[in-house]
């Protein structure tokens, strides 16, 4: 068995504060944190912007070309596993999903009222039939992203009990292959996506988050 590198730091970064930023995201909109909420979905909205102009820019396994695969492969991935790094095929459908759903959802917010004190930063320009259906729509959404996230969880553990350490690659970086011939460098360093997230991040706190931010600060 030979260690490779197939998830750079941006990635896996990515990962895991998407991670802690949904469940902010959920416990700040139960308990009526509306200033929260808005913050981790500025927060949100960079980390999934970057992501996809990592996708274009960044390592070979991020790619989000790398992410299409036809049926037929999708078939033979289940039943056969991947030979490629990087996503397989059948997890590849999941990552696109994924980055469809959290799309719709930070973009309906964007729109959404809680008809009481706290309006997204583009209700004003919008109808209020839009922000209505907006609100649907990020209510709804949230329960899509919500069954597509225990199925990802719920895959991740098959593949475990198959005896794939996914969770594992996800954290170090780093996963077993058999064989020397992918051994080559699939991965770039993260720090240009680090710069993009942050001038994305302070371009949104500047323009949408004073008011959030000097309310929670204060
Ligand atoms: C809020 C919950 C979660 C969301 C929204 C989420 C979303 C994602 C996304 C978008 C990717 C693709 C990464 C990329 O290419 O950028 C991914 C991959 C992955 N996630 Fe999650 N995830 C969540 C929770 C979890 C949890 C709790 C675990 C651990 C049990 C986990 C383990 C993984 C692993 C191992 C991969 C890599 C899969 C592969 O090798 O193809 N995720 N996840
Ligand atoms: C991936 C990112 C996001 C997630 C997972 C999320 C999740 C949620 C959830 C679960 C609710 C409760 C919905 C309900 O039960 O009706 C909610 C409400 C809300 N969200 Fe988000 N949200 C996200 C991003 C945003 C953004 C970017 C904004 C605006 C800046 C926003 C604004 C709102 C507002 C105003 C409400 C209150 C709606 C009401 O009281 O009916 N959300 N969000």
């Amino acid at each position: 068995m030979h260690k490779i590198k197939v998830w750079d730091g941006f990635i896996r970064s990515f990962h895991w504060l998407l991670v802690i930023a949904i469940a902010t995201l959920y416990f700040s909109a139960e308990e009526g944190m509306m200033e929260l909420h808005f913050v981790a979905g500025f927060f949100t909205l960079a980390l999934l912007l970057t992501r996809l102009i990592w996708g274009v820019i960044g390592s070979k396994t991020a790619k989000l070309t790398a992410l299409i695969h036809s049926p037929r492969a999708v078939l033979k991935s289940l039943q056969h596993g991947d030979a490629k790094l990087g996503h397989g095929a059948a997890g590849s459908y999941m990552v696109i999903a994924f980055f469809i759903l959290l799309l719709v959802q930070l973009l309906s917010g964007l729109m959404t009222t809680d008809d009481i004190l706290t309006d997204g930063p583009l209700v004003e320009y919008a109808s209020s039939q839009v922000v209505e259906w907006a609100g649907w729509v990020h209510h709804n959404n949230f329960d899509l992203l919500f069954y597509a996230i225990i199925l990802h969880v719920a895959a991740i553990v098959i593949y475990r009990l198959k005896g794939k350490k996914l969770v594992k690659a996800m954290v170090t970086g780093y996963a077993d292959k058999e064989d020397r011939g992918s051994e080559i460098k699939v991965t770039k360093s993260p720090w240009l996506a680090v710069v993009i997230f942050v001038l994305l991040l302070a371009g949104l706190m500047v323009t949408w988050g004073s008011e959030p931010l000097s309310y929670l600060f204060s």
